[in-house]
């Protein structure tokens, strides 16, 4: 294993080009068709939020920085792909601000690209070894579990909050963990702070996925498609909290009508936020922020730093 020193500064950008061209490579071994829509994201990539929080929990550790960079291509194509088909499954029109790979190429071939990403991830992680394989494709199945869930629940407004974090842990939180987990044996941690990484991880992604709910709620400039999850009768965190709450009754008969169109979205953020919907979920992200930071207090400065700046960047959006 080659040893490298702590990275100077600058050497976070460099790490992510390192890993965008990692992914790069590994898509231009697909065939044409397949590689399509893989290099496509790949080269319109979204914050790398994912590899960025895997080398934060590697902190200042030796490692082997092409196995770092491996890694967090690892993660970052487990993202691509579970984008690749999520907007199949969502109908989404836009992805980072452009047409999405299925409005494009049709779902049958987004899909199987989808699928073809997942592969590379997983010969990936079947040559870095040491267990990564198992971790990859338990991760994989939550994955897959947590939008299944996802589809069975439609339509449902007595759906729970509590049901729903369980779905986001799985669709979300997973890989999040996954990542962190990575990071962290990757740097040889002792065994109290991988689990408090895995563990801050699982709580980061959770929150992050509720957050994620509540730009729905209060579109701005967002680059993805907003609005629709109602038409699909997938409901987020704040209209699940609005329809646990006063008011629900209007709202749902609001969202299960059948003459429902896009037209009544106003209506339905109105109602939602009247009833404190969209404060509720703000908070419960704000909750689950909150044990991701208390998880930290076990882990050795060096990450714990790293990863702080990570959680600062994304909670002003709180
Ligand atoms: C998140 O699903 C994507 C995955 C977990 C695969 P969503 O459908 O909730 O997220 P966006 O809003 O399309 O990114
Ligand atoms: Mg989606
Ligand atoms: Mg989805």
């Amino acid at each position: 294993m080659t040893a490298a020193q702590p990275p100077a500064p600058g050497a976070e950008t460099d790490y992510t080009a390192k890993v965008m061209a990692r992914i790069d490579r590994l898509a231009a071994g697909l065939g044409p068709s397949l590689r399509g829509p893989v290099a496509a994201l790949a080269a319109n990539p979204g914050k790398n939020l994912r590899s960025g929080l895997l080398a934060a929990c590697v902190g200042d550790a030796p490692v082997d920085p092409a196995r770092l960079v491996r890694l967090g291509a690892l993660v970052e194509l487990v993202h691509l792909a579970s984008l690749l088909h999520d907007d199949v499954v969502d109908r989404a029109a836009l992805r980072r601000g452009r047409p999405t790979a299925h409005t494009l190429v049709g779902p049958e071939r987004a899909s199987l690209a989808g699928l073809a990403a997942f592969a590379l991830a997983g010969t990936e992680s079947a040559e870095l070894g040491a267990g990564i394989d198992m971790l990859v494709s338990r991760t994989l199945r939550e994955l897959a579990h947590g939008q299944l869930l996802d589809i069975e629940r439609t339509f449902d407004t007595a759906y729970t909050l509590q049901d729903y974090l369980e779905l986001i842990e799985r669709k979300t939180g997973a890989l999040f963990e996954m990542t962190c987990l990575l990071g962290a044996a990757e740097a040889a941690r002792p065994e109290r702070e991988v689990a408090a990484l895995s563990l801050f991880g699982r709580e980061f992604g959770i929150a992050f996925q509720v957050l994620d709910d509540c730009l729905d709620l209060a579109p701005g400039d967002l680059d993805k498609s907003v609005g629709t999850d109602h038409m699909l009768g997938l409901f987020g965190a704040p209209t699940l909290a609005a329809l646990g709450g006063d008011g629900a009754e209007a709202l749902a008969g609001l969202l299960l009508s059948p003459d429902f169109t896009a037209g009544d979205l106003p209506a339905v953020r109105s109602l939602v936020r009247a009833s404190g919907g969209l404060d509720r979920a703000m908070e419960l992200a704000g909750e689950h922020l909150d044990r991701a930071r208390a998880a930290l207090d076990e882990v050795a400065e060096d990450a714990r730093t790293r990863v702080l700046a990570i959680l600062a960047e994304v909670e002003p959006r709180l």
